[in-house]
């Protein structure tokens, strides 16, 4: 199973064990990660997933899609060139190692 790492902006961080095939917004509502909401349950309609990826270019990651670009400006969120959707991520055996940082407070 890959390990993906949750940092918050205060410096905590959490390792969980992610399932390949599920999102990263899945799997972080399903270990309880501060901030990631999920409304939408997915449909990149909220933005309450948002993230900031580390190093995306070594897992082979691509860059923020237009509408998840749309979505975080309509919500008003800091766009940074590493924001993302967590849902809009699937989890692949290549993502082990993986670093996210929790943008949202969760509001
Ligand atoms: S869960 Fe709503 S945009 Fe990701």
């Amino acid at each position: 199973m890959p390990q993906i790492c949750f940092e918050q902006n205060d410096g905590s961080s959490v390792t969980v064990e992610a399932n390949a095939g599920q999102t990263l917004m899945h799997e972080a509502l399903r270990h309880g990660i501060v901030g990631i909401i999920g409304e939408c349950g997915g449909s990149c309609m909220c933005a309450t997933c948002h993230i900031h990826l580390k190093d995306p270019e070594k897992f082979g990651l691509g860059g923020i899609s237009e509408m998840e670009e749309a979505m975080l400006e309509l919500e008003g969120e800091d766009i940074t060139p590493h924001s993302r959707l967590a849902c809009q991520i699937e989890i692949t055996p290549q993502l082990d190692g993986l670093i996210v940082t929790v943008a949202s407070t969760g509001d």
